[in-house]
């Protein structure tokens, strides 16, 4: 576990809710957009958001490589809508979802699918794949549910140690931050501001080279895994000294430090 441990009650309730959402009508809470999609609409949509949010991405994403030869990581898959395109695209594909009956779902319609690898997980951590490595990791619609930072940011700090040097882990969390998100609500999640966003980045070692949608409910993330071991050092050190002027008070300290530390960009 990485940072604060999560509280186990609501990793169970988690599970529990998006079970009972699962069972009510799997297809509707993973997209709203329609309470009774057919099999072809359904994954069509994942196709369109794979095309929307990777297509068009691929020089991030694959930095040169074939996708073909790439293997990716999928957060939250839930009925597989998304798994199914990734699989189109890369050579493999690695997917987790916190809920037993999206799971069954996913593995189930993806049964056709021989390059995929779907697990239930706990909600938090990425245990279950064991110390598998991926070139790049992505997650849609679901940092949008989880009302607790802990878990995000163990997320990102997992994602980081399986992710290869260099990869990309592109996803979206809630921007909005007049969501009042609590922890009895597993529908609206935490948000973050841009400020957030860059502090969760630098503590689990990435790089936030992008970010776009800050105040809107989709705010896409683009943190990259230094390449380096001297670039990772330097991150942890910058994340460091921004800790410790944030720690200080005292314009001098604050000048001293402030010296030190790289200049932030948004993109
Ligand atoms: C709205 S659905 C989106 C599914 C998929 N990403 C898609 O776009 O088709 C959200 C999914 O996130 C999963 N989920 C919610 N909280 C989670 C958590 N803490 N860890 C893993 N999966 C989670 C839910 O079980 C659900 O399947």
């Amino acid at each position: 576990m990485h940072g604060i441990e999560p509280d186990p009650a609501l990793l169970d309730r988690m599970r529990r809710e998006w079970d009972e959402r699962a069972r009510e009508n799997a297809r509707y809470y993973v997209n709203t957009a329609n309470e009774d999609w057919t099999d072809a609409d359904f994954f069509e949509s994942g196709r369109r958001n794979v095309a929307e949010q990777i297509l068009s991405d691929m020089g991030n994403i694959c930095q040169g490589r074939d996708p073909k030869q790439m293997t990716v990581l999928e957060i939250g898959c839930g009925v597989g809508r998304i798994t199914r395109a990734l699989a189109e695209v890369f050579g493999k594909v690695y997917a987790v979802d916190v809920s037993g009956e999206m799971v069954a779902r996913a593995q189930q319609a993806l049964g056709d699918v021989p390059n995929v690898v779907i697990r239930q997980n706990n909600g938090t951590d990425l245990t279950v794949l064991g110390d598998i490595r991926v070139d790049f990791a992505f997650s849609y619609i679901v940092f949008q549910h989880i009302p607790s930072r802990e878990v995000i940011r163990n997320y990102v700090a997992e994602v980081y140690r399986l992710l290869r040097p260099g990869g990309l882990f592109k996803f979206q969390v809630q921007g909005c931050c007049e969501v009042e998100s609590t922890p009895e609500n597993t529908w609206l999640g935490v948000p973050f501001s841009d400020e957030d966003a860059v502090r969760m980045a630098e503590e689990c070692g990435f790089e936030p080279r992008h970010r776009i949608g800050a105040g809107m409910e989709s705010f896409w993330l683009w943190f990259f895994k230094p390449r380096s071991f001297f670039s990772r050092l330097r991150r942890r050190f910058v994340t460091r000294l921004r800790r410790a002027r944030a720690s200080l008070s005292g314009p001098i300290a604050l000048h001293a430090l402030g010296h030190l530390l790289p200049r932030r960009r948004v993109h």
